[in-house]
């Protein structure tokens, strides 16, 4: 399985810092927004992850992130010229994604569960067609909504409906079979111009092949595209990680405990970004503590 993380977009909810730093570079309270899509495709265990972005960013995200061989990753880069919808991040990737199958995450989406890993890489060797992960919220209006019946099987995707039937927002992670990338070529433009990824999604629903898995309770997920949505994202992550003593989407300590690197490494990474920082002094102490 390969990775896309799509982090283009305008931002336009977020100017006016968006007109001269891209969304996904934002901080979410101590890292950038991006970490946490990224920790997500590591926890399901996806090392070759295309990140695609605008033009204008894309050398900021490779100075971030560079090939990913810090981290034990293959990152590869691509531009999107102009926001022409998520499903175009399956059209730009296809290459890259040869005959594999697919995890497209979205730049902005945060999950925070501590089953993630094994509930992910459980998803992996169940997929057939496309898996969705569904999440309950009180503003379904805002997002894809997905209806179940009682047996929590899919029945029906819409797009932002003005009245939700259901409160079950589809998340911005999608894994695909590598159907989706010809299914993607019989997509035609929306009324507003994009590719649509529920569009994609209504295809495999209509051919019995899609599948929801509801992330429910036990988890969180944030979206952050406006001010508010971000701040909130900003103070659960500020709550969990002052309460555990813990750091969410630290992409070196992912690395580590998935065994991507070694703890000789971590430390290093940790030393890098500076023993005078914390997280820094997190990296290292993790490093130690494993050693
Ligand atoms: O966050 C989950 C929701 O994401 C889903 O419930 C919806 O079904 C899905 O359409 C999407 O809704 P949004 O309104 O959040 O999509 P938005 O246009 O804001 O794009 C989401 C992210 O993807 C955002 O960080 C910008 C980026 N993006 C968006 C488009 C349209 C791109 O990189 N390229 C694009 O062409």
């Amino acid at each position: 399985m390969r990775g896309i993380l799509l982090a283009g977009g305008s931002g336009t909810r977020l100017r006016p810092v968006t007109r001269v730093a891209s969304k996904q570079l934002l901080p979410v309270y101590n890292k950038p927004m991006i970490y946490y899509p990224l920790s997500v495709l590591m926890c399901a265990e996806i090392r070759e992850i295309l990140i695609i972005t605008t033009p204008g960013f894309l050398e900021a995200y490779r100075s971030l992130l560079g090939d990913g061989s810090w981290l034990g990753l293959d990152l590869r880069y691509a531009e999107q010229p102009s926001p022409d919808g998520l499903a175009d991040a399956l059209r730009i990737g296809s290459d890259f994604v040869g005959d594999e199958q697919i995890a497209l995450i979205l730049g902005d989406n945060i999950f925070y569960s501590h089953q993630l890993p094994t509930m992910l890489q459980h998803e992996r060797v169940l997929l057939d067609g496309c898996t969705l992960f569904g999440y309950p919220v009180a503003d379904p209006e805002r997002y894809g909504i997905a209806v179940t019946d009682a047996d929590g099987t899919l029945v029906s995707l819409e797009e932002k409906p003005e009245k939700p039937t259901s409160n079950l927002a589809v998340t911005g992670l999608y894994f695909y079979d590598n159907d989706a990338l010809a299914l993607t070529r019989e997509l035609t433009p929306s009324a507003r111009g994009e590719l649509e990824i529920t569009d994609l999604n209504n295809k495999y629903l209509a051919a019995g092949r899609a599948r929801l898995v509801n992330l429910g309770r036990g988890s969180a997920w944030f979206d952050t595209g406006t001010h508010d949505s971000l701040l909130d994202a900003a103070t659960f992550v500020q709550l969990i990680e002052k309460r555990q003593g813990i750091r969410i989407a630290c992409i070196e300590e992912v690395a580590y405990r998935l065994g991507f690197i070694d703890a000789d490494q971590l430390f290093e990474l940790g030393r890098r970004t500076g023993g005078s920082t914390e997280y820094g002094r997190y990296v290292m102490d993790v490093a130690c503590a494993s050693a």
